[in-house]
């Protein structure tokens, strides 16, 4: 069994390891925003982007697995529902050097039904179990699972509860719960994400049923009082878009999840000129356009006076042949200049 806690070196504190995560996001969280979350948390545990079976047997391995040092700890997660396929793809997450390998039972875009993975393995517990059976032969690593609460309509909790119990016999013991059912006929992949009603008080019951194993709350929360109150019910909260969006806050919630930061970045702009730094980096390692990576950084001045202008300069693909560096200085200048007009503009 996969234990919840680990000893943090450092502080010699005992931390749970899933208490603070940031959510899968197709197209969000790829390695350069993780690069980017990671300077506002260092302790906050990552996962990719959903992989496919498919695309990592027969792709890009490196292209699609590759990630930075400073990523750790990092979750690999998994769309496919073929256990010797799984296996294979979580024996590649243990030799390129994840920390974990996470499957897919929550995803409810038509394009995953068709590949019958997804949210709908949730209506085929013993498929899941036979899948993280097959993983866990493979590898010494946590294999986690991420599902709903339901499917479709059904509002049951007996459906959740059998579908824990069974996955679990496989030997996960590790479940982040989006706490919404995914209604698989009708509804888009962003529908399905607001419009099933949240219920967080049922990852609560089945931490309740199941005290044993871990479980992670996801879905909506955003707000301190949310989360504080997650984080005494249950073991860990994921977060999704609202450390996408508004990244600065992840620096309040390490602190919520943690205990107070032991080395919090000083400013806005610390941060901004280190992934500045990694833009060169990466530039000069594999050609990586700056757009790529500045594109996950426009949450960063969210709110503060100047954001607006600050992130039309870092989303103007027509600087694209600067270096990074004079970019960031045309958006400070942009910055501070709308905040001049502010100031002088009679209200
Ligand atoms: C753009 C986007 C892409 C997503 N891609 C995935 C994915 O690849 N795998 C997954 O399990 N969930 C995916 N999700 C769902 C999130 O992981 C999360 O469960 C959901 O957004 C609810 O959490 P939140 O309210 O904190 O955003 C995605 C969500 C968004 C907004």
């Amino acid at each position: 069994m996969v234990t919840n806690v680990q000893t943090n070196s450092q502080s010699n504190q005992i931390v749970n390891s899933w208490r603070l995560c940031v959510a899968p996001m197709m197209e969000w969280t790829d390695r350069h925003c993780r690069y980017f979350h990671r300077l506002l948390s260092p302790r906050a545990r990552l996962y990719t982007e959903m992989m496919t079976t498919g695309a990592l047997l027969h792709g890009d391995v490196a292209r699609h697995l590759d990630f930075s040092a400073e990523e750790h700890p990092l979750a690999l997660q998994l769309g496919g529902s073929e256990p010797s396929d799984l296996a294979r793809c979580a024996r590649l997450a243990q030799q390129w050097g994840y920390d974990e390998v996470n499957l897919n039972c929550g995803c409810p875009s038509p394009r995953v039904q068709r590949g019958a993975f997804g949210a709908c393995l949730m209506a085929e517990p013993t498929l899941v179990r036979d899948c993280v059976a097959a993983m866990r032969d493979a590898v010494s690593l946590p294999v986690t699972v991420k599902h709903r609460i339901g499917i479709d309509r059904t509002e049951s909790y007996g459906f959740v509860r059998d579908f824990v119990g069974t996955v679990g016999e496989g030997g996960c013991s590790v479940f982040i719960v989006h706490a919404r059912n995914a209604w698989l006929d009708g509804l888009s992949p962003k529908g399905n994400r607001e419009v099933p009603p949240l219920r967080h008080d049922t990852v609560v019951r089945l931490k309740t049923d199941f005290p044993q194993w871990t479980f992670v709350v996801n879905g909506g929360l955003h707000e301190r009082p949310q989360i504080e109150h997650e984080l005494a019910r249950v073991d860990g909260v994921m977060l999704g878009r609202a450390a996408y969006h508004d990244p600065w806050r992840l620096i309040e919630w390490e602190g919520l999840a943690f205990g107070s930061e032991r080395h919090p970045p000083s400013s806005r702009d610390e941060i901004e000129s280190r992934m500045v730094h990694y833009m060169a980096q990466r530039a000069a390692h594999d050609g990586t356009p700056w757009t790529a990576i500045a594109r996950h950084m426009m949450g960063l001045h969210l709110g503060q006076p100047g954001a607006r202008r600050w992130r039309q300069v870092w989303s103007d693909h027509r600087l694209k042949a600067l270096p990074p560096a004079a970019v960031a200085d045309l958006a400070t200048q942009a910055r501070r200049h709308q905040q001049v007009e502010a100031a002088i503009t009679p209200a």
